[in-house]
Order: structure tokens, then sequence, then C-alpha cells
């Protein structure tokens, strides 16, 4: 697969972007899915938050964070008082990748492999070169691994403001933002879904996002 740098049109803006992800074919993750899953917000917003991958609901909806992990997002977001519209939020890779269920009753989430989110990289990129963030969220290590690099451990460095993009392990690829911009690693919201102990896995992201937004206030 080539991946998506040839789709990626040239002095784009947001909007561009988007409708040109309809007819991406750099990986693929668009057979199988029902449509591109983009990203949610204004060029403008001082929080940008990356995530892995859409989910089924995104899948189905078109919307980035609208399933069952993007309401715990955005109940995060609203405490942290930033609210879910006042961000951008976007994926590393754009497309849902999924396996069905034994009966065909379910599509089961699989992780996007490093292929996917190399060849998806490039609208990550051409995002934020529109972008103007103060602060940049990683949720989980895809997100992480597409945004500094795969050698990047989100359990070491949870929750800690890092200087951006210079923690990039390619920081050519993002603009030099002044004034500087800062990025946070913390988990995936589905992760807190998944955890024995809910509410204190709760506790902790939303304590994270609320680090971010307030050095993006
Ligand atoms: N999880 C993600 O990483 N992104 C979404 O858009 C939804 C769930
Ligand atoms: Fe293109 Fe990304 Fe979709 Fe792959 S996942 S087809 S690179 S938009």
């Amino acid at each position: 697969a080539p991946g998506a740098g040839e789709f990626v049109p040239a002095r784009a803006d947001l909007d561009d972007l988007r409708e040109a992800a309809h007819g991406c074919r750099g990986c693929d993750l668009y057979r199988n899915a029902t449509q591109v899953v983009f990203s949610v917000g204004a060029a403008d917003a001082a929080l940008v938050l990356v995530g892995e991958q859409p989910g089924d609901v995104e899948d189905r909806e078109g919307e980035p964070f609208v399933g069952p992990a993007g309401n715990l997002l955005t109940r995060a977001l609203d405490e942290a008082g930033v609210g879910r519209g006042a961000a951008y939020l976007t994926n590393a890779v754009k497309h849902f990748r999924f396996h069905e269920s034994p009966r065909g009753k379910r599509r089961i989430h699989d992780k996007p492999d490093r292929v996917q989110i190399v060849a998806c990289r490039p609208w990550l990129v051409a995002e934020f070169a529109l972008l103007r963030p103060r602060v940049v969220v990683a949720l989980g290590a895809t997100a992480a691994g597409a945004l500094v690099g795969p050698a990047f451990r989100v359990t070491r460095s949870r929750g800690e403001l890092l200087p951006w993009p210079a923690s990039a392990q390619h920081p050519g690829d993002f603009p030099e933002l002044d004034p500087p911009a800062l990025f946070l690693a913390t988990v995936h919201p589905s992760a807190v879904l998944r955890s024995d102990d809910r509410q204190a896995a709760y506790q902790a992201f939303a304590a994270d996002l609320a680090v971010a937004a307030k050095a993006a206030a």
C-alpha cells in the first residue's frame, strides 16, 4: 500500500482534508470500514487530542469519539472545563480496523499495526500544519507513537507536560509554534473502561486532562 501521502491535497484547509480523506486508499483499512472518520473541531482550538482509531459507533456515524470511550472522554473534558466543542479531536488512524465475531454478530476492534499507523500519518502531519494548539494530548500508546515515535513510553511519562514538537522523533514533521506548544500523554479512554478499578482509572485520566486543559487555557 502506498500510504496516505498521495491522497493529501496541497494548500488545503481542514475542510479540504476532511473531504479528500474519503478517497484515501493509503492502506487496506478503507476496504472493510463504513467510512473515513476524520476529525471534529476548529483549526484554532487551543487543545488538540489524538486517539487511536475510530471505533464501531464512530465508523457508523462518521464522527470521532461518539461511542462509549468518546462519552467518557467528553465527560472528562467537561469536568476539566474545556468542553468537547472547544477542543480538536482526531485519530492516528482514520479508518476502523476490526474483525467479525464468530457468527458475524459483532465487530471487534483490532489495534492498528505499525504499517497502518505510518501509512495514515501524512493526514496527521497535514492537520498539524494547520492547527495552532497550545497543548497536544496523546490518548494512549498508538497516538503517542504516531506523534512522537514508537519508543515513547506512556507509562513512564503520563501526565507530564513536555515540549512540543521537540519531544517528537521527527520534529520536522510538525510546525514550531510561537509560543511553543506542549505535549502530554495519557491512557486511552477505552483503557479506563476496561480497568478493574474504573473509578480510580477515571480519576487519574480526568486529572491528566485537567493538567492539559489548564496549560491550554
Ligand atoms: N477511540 C478512539 O481512539 N477514537 C475514536 O474516535 C473513538 C474511540
Ligand atoms: Fe488512508 Fe488512513 Fe484510511 Fe489507511 S486508515 S485508508 S491511510 S485514511
